[in-house]
């Protein structure tokens, strides 16, 4: 029994413990029947030999008919009918008369205790059977829970793997467990194993080949639970290994993920008995949890990816148009500019007020050149892309209405992407200050430690910010959580507002960085 049964033993009340004592649920050992049998018989004679001499007219049946009793209820039926021949001998040895009368007494005696007995300890037997059913119940639906938990957490499948495959032996009460990745259709990857004795067990990253008979080859193969019952005989690497591994026999479930079979849990046994016939089904529930892992990680994964794709095409589109504004009409502006420009030049001296509405327009195309330079750096920071994150945080401190303290420890160029969604949170968190924070200065903080860029706006204004307010604070969230960052807005009333965001960049990024 495991440890955690034997707990669980003493855990039961005193009373029920006893009665498990008393009315044990198989007979007691016949050598000791023997012996007590013997012991009672000595004792009973010298019991009687001492009445004896006080009441020589006395039987002392009754005496006799102790140990019959104690015999027959703790012992088989055979020593049960031995006793009572015994007793009836030696109390003949006192009363030779009563034969019949001694034999009509104890055997019935004795073969009535034996049954009765025989059925209380059928009794014990069920209720002992029942408790540990219940107990290896209550133990499996525990180790279950403890997975379930953790997959509900949404933790990634390789901390997933090594929990399931020890709760699963723990649960199953069985020594070996092992998870396995199908990668080819000839082989499959060790993922997690665990073997409750010292033993040598399957290592994690180990490749084995598919061939010949298993219980992995046959949840390939079908893509339901399989057993094999007896690995001796069985060809193939797996089965060759296990027999090294001293394992005899094994069952096993598929890990089904979009109805493809991905993995398979097999439990093994060096018992030499087979696996009980439930025991597929309680793999498949193990089985069933890991599946839900891997679907959860490959669904967060995909989404993420899907937003990056989104935000890049978005970011991908501003920039055209920005491009396009800056070769296209921005140009135009220019070239007309300096049209208007050579025109007024060549004009008449004497017409004062045709020159008056040309230098108008002249004004009027640069003013039209100067509010398109800032649509277009709205759309797309053409800085970001020349001159990386510094600088594009520079001009937008440079700009912003409330004054900035800036405090950058950031050199070089960090991927696009990162460059971008850093830019636009320190833009729009300039921008909700300067609309709605009524601060006196606003502290702007990037700074890039080993594994992130870390971007802190931290204003004194009135508080009180919420993401889904408007649609600026939670874009920026949607956008940091693109490049896999996080974002956390704290704004007491009162106190102020600071936005801070964390974007992990990839080591070799930040080598190229520095
Ligand atoms: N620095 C700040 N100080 C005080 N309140 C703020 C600050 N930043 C944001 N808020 C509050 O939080 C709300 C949400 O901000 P968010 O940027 O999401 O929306 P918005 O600025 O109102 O609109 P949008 O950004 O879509 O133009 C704002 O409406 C404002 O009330
Ligand atoms: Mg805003």
């Amino acid at each position: 029994m495991t440890d955690h049964g034997e707990r669980r033993d003493a855990q039961r009340p005193l009373r029920s413990r006893l009665l498990g004592v008393v009315l044990r649920p198989d007979a007691r050992p016949l050598g000791w029947g023997i012996v007590v049998a013997i012991g009672f018989l000595a004792a009973e004679t010298a019991v009687v030999l001492v009445l004896a001499r006080v009441a020589p007219e006395n039987a002392f049946g009754a005496i006799f008919l102790l140990g019959v009793l104690v015999v027959s209820a703790g012992w088989h039926v055979g020593l049960a009918v031995a006793m009572s021949i015994a007793s009836t001998l030696v109390y003949l040895s006192f009363h030779l008369d009563g034969v019949a009368a001694a034999l009509f007494v104890f055997l019935p005696v004795a073969l009535l205790a034996n049954v009765l007995a025989g059925q209380a300890r059928l009794r014990a037997a069920e209720s002992e059977r029942r408790r540990r059913e219940a107990d290896a119940l209550a133990r499996q639906q525990a180790a279950l829970r403890r997975v379930a938990t953790l997959v509900a957490r949404g933790a990634e499948p390789s901390e997933v793997y090594p929990v399931a495959v020890t709760e699963l032996a723990r649960g199953l009460g069985v020594e070996h467990v092992t998870l396995t990745k199908y990668e080819t259709d000839d082989t499959c990857v060790v993922l997690a194993a665990v073997d409750a004795t010292d033993r040598l067990k399957l290592v994690v990253g180990e490749r084995l080949s598919l061939d010949g008979d298993s219980v992995t080859a046959r949840v390939h193969r079908t893509g339901t639970p399989a057993r094999v019952d007896d690995y001796d005989g069985v060809a193939g690497s797996i089965a060759t290994r296990l027999r090294d591994l001293g394992l005899r026999s094994g069952v096993g479930a598929p890990v089904v993920v979009d109805g493809k079979t991905r993995c398979a849990l097999i439990v093994g046994s060096a018992a030499s008995d087979p696996m009980p016939p439930q025991a597929e089904e309680q793999i498949c529930d193990f089985a069933d949890l890991i599946g839900t892992a891997i679907r959860n990680a490959e669904n967060r994964e995909e989404l993420k990816a899907s937003r990056s794709r989104i935000v890049a095409a978005a970011d991908q589109a501003r920039r055209g148009i920005e491009r396009d504004l800056h070769d296209g009409a921005q140009q135009r502006i220019v070239s007309l500019g300096l049209g208007l420009r050579t025109l007024e030049a060549s004009m008449p001296e004497g017409d004062a007020a045709l020159r008056h509405q040309v230098e108008n327009l002249i004004n009027g195309m640069a003013d039209l050149y100067t509010e398109l330079q800032e649509l277009s750096r709205g759309i797309h920071p053409a800085i970001l892309s020349k001159g990386g994150l510094a600088p594009a945080l520079k001009t937008l401190a440079r700009r912003s209405v409330v004054p900035v303290g800036l405090e950058l420890s950031v050199a070089g160029r960090l991927p696009e992407p990162i460059e971008v969604a850093a830019y636009y949170v320190v833009a729009e968190s300039l921008v909700n200050v300067a609309k709605h924070a009524e601060a006196s200065e606003v502290v702007v903080r990037a700074t890039l430690d080993d594994a992130a860029l870390t971007l802190v706006i931290a204003d004194d204004g009135v508080g009180g910010a919420a993401t889904g307010g408007g649609s600026g604070l939670i874009g920026l969230k949607d956008r940091v959580a693109a490049v896999s960052g996080e974002l956390a807005v704290a704004s007491r009333t009162g106190v102020g507002t600071t936005v801070t965001a964390r974007i992990p960049v990839p080591a070799a990024e930040l080598v190229a960085a520095e």
